[in-house]
C-alpha cells in the first residue's frame, strides 16, 4: 500500500491532487470473506426453487408495472437501465421482503466515463497513460452511481481495437495489449475498492469476451475470425488483466469468434475463463445475444439458444424485457424437465451471481444508503478537479510547428470557429450516462475565461458537424480575417462513435474538411482542435495546419481543459494510445506487427508496403508533443545475459532540455530477435510518467521480467526461450534508444 501511496504522491507532486482525494482512492482495505459466502450461498441454493434459480439467471432492461409481480415471485434477478436511488429502493423491497427468499436485485448500467460527473471516454483516458487516474475517476464514477442505486457497471470494455472504422473504438484503451491491460485493472480497482461489500463500491464488468473489437472490416457486430494465436497475443490479455484484479463479471459479446458465437462459445467462457483463469464470478451475456444465436445459425429456436449459451457458460441472460427478447426465463425450466440440461448446471449459474450479490453486501445492506454515501464522497469540486486533471491529461499534441503554441493571454483578437467549439453535448462523448450537460465548458467558455477582457473574440460555427449545408464559410473566412489567431473546432459528433457506429470514411465529416481549409488559407496562424471518438485520417491538416490538438471527447471539463493546453496553463503530456492512419487504405495499422519477410525498404519494389501511399503511420502509437523537450541517454542493461526465469534491470536518463517543466511517457518496448515462433517488431511492456523540472535529469529503472518475455511456441505453449532480446526504451514507439540482452538456459 505504501508504494502506491507514494506513487500516487510522485505522480501528482508537480500540480498536486487534494489529499482527500488520494484518501478516497485507498480506502475500502477489508479482508476477503469468501468462504463465509460460499456456505450462506449452500444453504440458500438448497432452498431455491428451481423457478427462482431461473429467476437469478433473468435481467430485465427497463421498468414496466408487470415486473412488480415478477420480482415478488423471485422470477427476475437482476435489471438493466433503472436509474435512481428512490425507485431502485423501491423494487429491492420488492424483493427483499415480499419475496419467498428476499434475494436482492442487482441493478446495472453503463457508467462507461463517468455517472454524473462525465470523465474522458476512455480511449481518451488511455492517452493519459496515467493509470492512478483513471482508476480515481472509476471510483468517483462508482460512488455517484452507487448513490443512485446502481451496483454493477457494464464497464470496463477492454476490447483491444486496431480499426478505426469501429465506433466503438471509442470505448476501450486502444491498439495495445499491455497498455490495454494497465487500463483494465485499473478501472476494475477504481470501481470495485478494495472490497466490494462497500456502499461506494460496485461491481464492474469487463467486456465485450472476446475479441468483439476484431470485428471484420471495423462493422459492428461482424463476424470476427483471428487465430488462436492472435487471439491469445492481442484480444485476452486485457481480460486477464481484469480476472486477476477481481473484476466480478465478464460481458459475453455479440460476434461469431472463428465460427462460434461468443455467447456460445465453450473454448472462451469456460474453458478459458474458468478452468484456465479460475475466475469465480459471473458471465452475462450482451443484450439480446443469447436470442442473436438464431441468427448466426446455430440455433433453431430460442430454446436452442438458452442450451447453448448456458452449457458454453453464460449465467445471466442480459434480455430485452420481461416478454421479448429474454431467453433463459421461458425455456430453461424445461430444458431441465426434458433432461437436456441438469439442474446442476442452474446451480453452479445461480451460485456464481449469488456469489457477487454477497460479495457486493446486497443481502446485509440491500438499500442504497444516500447519507453514508454523500458523506463518504469527494465534494462536486473534488471530483471535478480529477475530471479536469484527467481531461488535461488526455489532451495529445499532434503538431506545434515554431512553437505557435501556448498562446499569450492577452491577445488583440481570437476568431474561434467550428461547430463543436460553443458544443456542450457532444464533448460528452458516446456512451455518456447521466450527464449534466449545462455543467459542460464549451472550448469558446475556455477561452473566454482565459483572454484578457480587451481581447476580441469572434465566434461563429462556420458549418454543422454533419450537413453539406455552405452558408456560413464565407463569413468564417471573413472572421478568420480579422483575427490575429484562428482556432479551428471540428470533429465528430458524440453519435459518430460507439456501438453502431462504424464508418467507412475517417475524413471530418459534411463540409467541416472545406471550412478548414478555407480559413486555412486566409494565412493566420492558426490552430486545430479535435474532437472524435477514433483516429481520424488529417493527411491534409498534418500538412498544412501549424497546431493541432487531438481533444476526443473530454466531458465535464472539456472547454476548462484545453484552454490550460492552449494558454500553457498545462503542458501537454497525453500519448497516442492507438494508431492514427494516413487513409482508409491502411487499416488494420497498428505499431507491434510482425516484421514479414520483405520488410519495408525505401527503395526496393518488393518490399511491404504500397504503391500509392507510404506505409508510415500519420501518428504512430505512444507518439504526443509538449512545451518542452525529452533527451534520453545511457541505457544501460544491467546484465547482458539472464537465465530462462530470471530477471534484468535496465535503466536510463531521461533530461528535461527545454524552458518549462512537464511530463514524459517513458516507454519500454521488447523484440525478441529470434524464436519459434515469429515475434512483433516491438511490443510494450511497460512505461513511467514522470514530471521533469526544465534541467532535470531523472534515471528511471524498468525489471525485465519473465512474465515480459514469455510467448506461446509453436504448441501454442506459454514458454520462455533462450535467445537474443532487444530493449528499446523513447517517448514514442519510433523514437527509441536501444540495448540488448540474452536469455540462456
Ligand atoms: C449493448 C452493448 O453492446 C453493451 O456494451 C452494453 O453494456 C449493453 N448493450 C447494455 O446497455
Amino acid at each position: 500500500m505504501q508504494n502506491i501511496v507514494s506513487t500516487i504522491f510522485n505522480r501528482f507532486s508537480s500540480k498536486s491532487l487534494p489529499l482527500v482525494l488520494l484518501t478516497f482512492l485507498l480506502t475500502n482495505v477489508s479482508a476477503a470473506q469468501d468462504l463465509q459466502i460460499e456456505r450462506k450461498v449452500d444453504n440458500l441454493l438448497s432452498s431455491m426453487t428451481l423457478k427462482e434459480k431461473i429467476g437469478q439467471m433473468t435481467q430485465f432492461g427497463g421498468i414496466n408495472k408487470k415486473y412488480e409481480e415478477m420480482i415478488k415471485l423471485g422470477e427476475v434477478g437482476s435489471f438493466l437501465g433503472v436509474k435512481g436511488a428512490e425507485k431502485i429502493n423501491e423494487l429491492q423491497r420488492l424483493a427483499v421482503e415480499k419475496s419467498r427468499l428476499g434475494i436482492p436485485l442487482i441493478f446495472g448500467n453503463d457508467v462507461i466515463h463517468g455517472y454524473h460527473t462525465t470523465f474522458p471516454i476512455p480511449l481518451g483516458a488511455a492517452a493519459s497513460w496515467n493509470p492512478e487516474l483513471v482508476q480515481l475517476a472509476a471510483k468517483i464514477a462508482a460512488g455517484e452511481a452507487a448513490l443512485e442505486g446502481t451496483k454493477w457497471t457494464f464497464a470496463p470494455m477492454v476490447d483491444i481495437a486496431r480499426d478505426p472504422r469501429w465506433g466503438r473504438i471509442a470505448e476501450g484503451a486502444g491498439e495495445d495489449p499491455y497498455l490495454g491491460s494497465v487500463m483494465a485493472e485499473a478501472e476494475v480497482m477504481g470501481f470495485q475498492g478494495n472490497n466490494l461489500n462497500n456502499d461506494l463500491s460496485i461491481a464492474a464488468c469487463a467486456k465485450h469476451f472476446a475479441a468483439y473489437g476484431a470485428a471484420e472490416a471495423g462493422r459492428d457486430y461482424n463476424t470476427v475470425d483471428i487465430s488462436e494465436r492472435t487471439l491469445r497475443e492481442v484480444y485476452l490479455p486485457p481480460f486477464k488483466a481484469a480476472v486477476d484484479a477481481g473484476v466480478s463479471t465478464l460481458m459475453s459479446a455479440f460476434n461469431s469468434l472463428n465460427g462460434i458465437p461468443a455467447s456460445a462459445n465453450y473454448h472462451i467462457l469456460t474453458q478459458i475463463l474458468r478452468k484456465e483463469w479460475g475466475f469465480t464470478g459471473f458471465v452475462v451475456s450482451d443484450a439480446n445475444s443469447i436470442g442473436e444465436l438464431i441468427n448466426h445459425g446455430i440455433a433453431k429456436d430460442e430454446k436452442e439458444a438458452a442450451l447453448k449459451a448456458l452449457t458454453a457458460g453464460v449465467d445471466m441472460d442480459m434480455g430485452g424485457d420481461a416478454f421479448t427478447g429474454n431467453v433463459y426465463s421461458p425455456n430453461l425450466a424445461s430444458l431441465v424437465k426434458e433432461g437436456k440440461i441438469s439442474e446442476k448446471l442452474i446451480d453452479q449459474s445461480v451460485r456464481r451471481i449469488l456469489r457477487i450479490k454477497f460479495r457486493l453486501g446486497l443481502f446485509d445492506h440491500p438499500y442504497t444508503d444516500t447519507l453514508y454515501i454523500k458523506n463518504h464522497i469527494p465534494d462536486q469540486k473534488l471530483r471535478d478537479s480529477a475530471a479536469l486533471r484527467l481531461a488535461e491529461e488526455s489532451i495529445v499534441m499532434l503538431k506545434n510547428d515554431n512553437n505557435l503554441l501556448p498562446l499569450r493571454k492577452d491577445l488583440t483578437s481570437v476568431a474561434v470557429i467550428g461547430p463543436l467549439a460553443d458544443d456542450k453535448y457532444d464533448p460528452l462523448g458516446p456512451w455518456n450516462c447521466s450527464p449534466i450537460p449545462k455543467r459542460v465548458t464549451t472550448v469558446l467558455d475556455g477561452i473566454k475565461n482565459k483572454l484578457s477582457p480587451t481581447t476580441k473574440i469572434k465566434f461563429i460555427k462556420g458549418c454543422d458537424i454533419e450537413s453539406n449545408n455552405k452558408r456560413q464559410l464565407d463569413n468564417a473566412i471573413r472572421i478568420a480575417g480579422q483575427s490575429d489567431i484562428v482556432i479551428l473546432v471540428v470533429g465528430e459528433a458524440a453519435n459518430m462513435s460507439g456501438e453502431a457506429a462504424s464508418r467507412t470514411n475517417l475524413d471530418l465529416p459534411g463540409v467541416q474538411e472545406e471550412l478548414v481549409e478555407k480559413v486555412a488559407k486566409v494565412g493566420k496562424p492558426t490552430i486545430v482542435l479535435l474532437m472524435n471518438g477514433r483516429p481520424l485520417t488529417i493527411d491534409w491538416i498534418a500538412k498544412h495546419i501549424p497546431s493541432v490538438l487531438e481533444c476526443w471527447f473530454l466531458g465535464d471539463q472539456s472547454g476548462n481543459a484545453i484552454a490550460n493546453v492552449l494558454f500553457g496553463d498545462y503542458n501537454p503530456s497525453g500519448r497516442l494510445p492507438v494508431t492514427f492512419p494516413r487513409s482508409v487504405g491502411q487499416i488494420p495499422i497498428y505499431y507491434d506487427h510482425l516484421n514479414t519477410g520483405k520488410p519495408f525498404e525505401e527503395n526496393n519494389k518488393f518490399t511491404s508496403k504500397y504503391l500509392d501511399s507510404p506505409v508510415t503511420p500519420l501518428y504512430p502509437f505512444g507518439f504526443g508533443l509538449s512545451y518542452t523537450t525529452f533527451k534520453y541517454e545511457n541505457l544501460k542493461v544491467e546484465k547482458n545475459k539472464i537465465k530462462i526465469g530470471g530477471s534484468t534491470d535496465v535503466s536510463i536518463n531521461v533530461t528535461n532540455t527545454g524552458k518549462i517543466s512537464g511530463s514524459e511517457v517513458v516507454q519500454l518496448y521488447l523484440r525478441d530477435l529470434v524464436a519459434s515462433v515469429s515475434m512483433p517488431v516491438k511490443e510494450l511492456k511497460g512505461f513511467q510518467k514522470i514530471y521533469l523540472n526544465p534541467g532535470e535529469t531523472k534515471t528511471l529503472k524498468f525489471i525485465i521480467t519473465p512474465k515480459m518475455l514469455e510467448l506461446y511456441d509453436v504448441n501454442m505453449k506459454k514458454t520462455i526461450e533462450p535467445g537474443k532480446c532487444e530493449v528499446m526504451i523513447g517517448g514514442s514507439s519510433v523514437d527509441l534508444l536501444s540495448n540488448y540482452f540474452e536469455i540462456i538456459k
